[in-house]
């Protein structure tokens, strides 16, 4: 398996960065809930000392993937016999998925910048932690998360009828070794 991808797979590079990307998002899902849920300030502060740090994680990945892409591999070719509709919205969720993470970034990033809890998170009093729903930014990035989800269920499960129904290998090619 080589670094760059090849017509017929993806290389280490992608796939790399492809899981890494799917555990964190998967982890920032969780603890975003989580903390949206928590009356503890001191708690969700907590949670929010996770959640802060692994989405500039996710951002700096997010960045690596499009430069990536940019300006050093190509795309796999598509698989064979699969229908244009199903081509195209696959496209178009991938598309969507670098437009809601890039968005839910920046609604966080705003959120911090406007409510000026990134010190009450990372070392101050976190009983002075404010109603995060009190800044603009707050409601995109609820919408966002709940998009992210849709988008996440349409990939799985086309990536899940590709492997189970189609059973045309597509999972593997997204996956380490030969
Ligand atoms: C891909 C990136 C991100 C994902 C997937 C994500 C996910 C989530 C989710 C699912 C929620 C709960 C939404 C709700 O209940 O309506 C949430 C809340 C929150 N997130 Fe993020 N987030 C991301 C980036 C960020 C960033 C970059 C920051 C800050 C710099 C941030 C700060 C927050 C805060 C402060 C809350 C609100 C907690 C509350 O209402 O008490 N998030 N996030």
């Amino acid at each position: 398996m080589t670094l760059k991808s090849t017509p017929d797979r993806y290389g280490t590079m992608a796939v790399s960065i492809h899981w890494i990307s799917v555990v964190l998002i998967l982890i920032l899902i969780g603890s975003g809930f989580r903390a949206a849920n928590t009356v503890d300030p001191a708690a969700k502060a907590a949670i929010l000392r996770l959640h802060v740090p692994i989405a500039v994680a996710v951002l700096a990945l997010t960045i690596l993937r499009i430069v990536w892409w940019w300006g050093f591999d190509r795309k796999p070719d598509s698989v064979a016999g699969a229908p244009r509709w199903q081509e195209r919205s696959g496209q178009l969720v991938h598309v969507l998925f670098y437009v809601v993470i890039l968005g839910m970034i920046a609604s966080g990033i705003g959120m911090m910048v406007l409510s000026g809890a990134a010190p009450m998170i990372f070392g101050g009093d976190s009983s002075l932690l404010p109603d995060f729903w009190k800044h603009p930014p707050r409601l995109p990035h609820g919408i966002g998360a709940r998009l992210l989800f849709a988008l996440l269920a349409l990939h799985v499960g086309a990536a899940l009828y590709h492997h189970f129904v189609r059973r045309d290998g597509l999972l593997w090619r997204m996956w380490f070794g030969k």
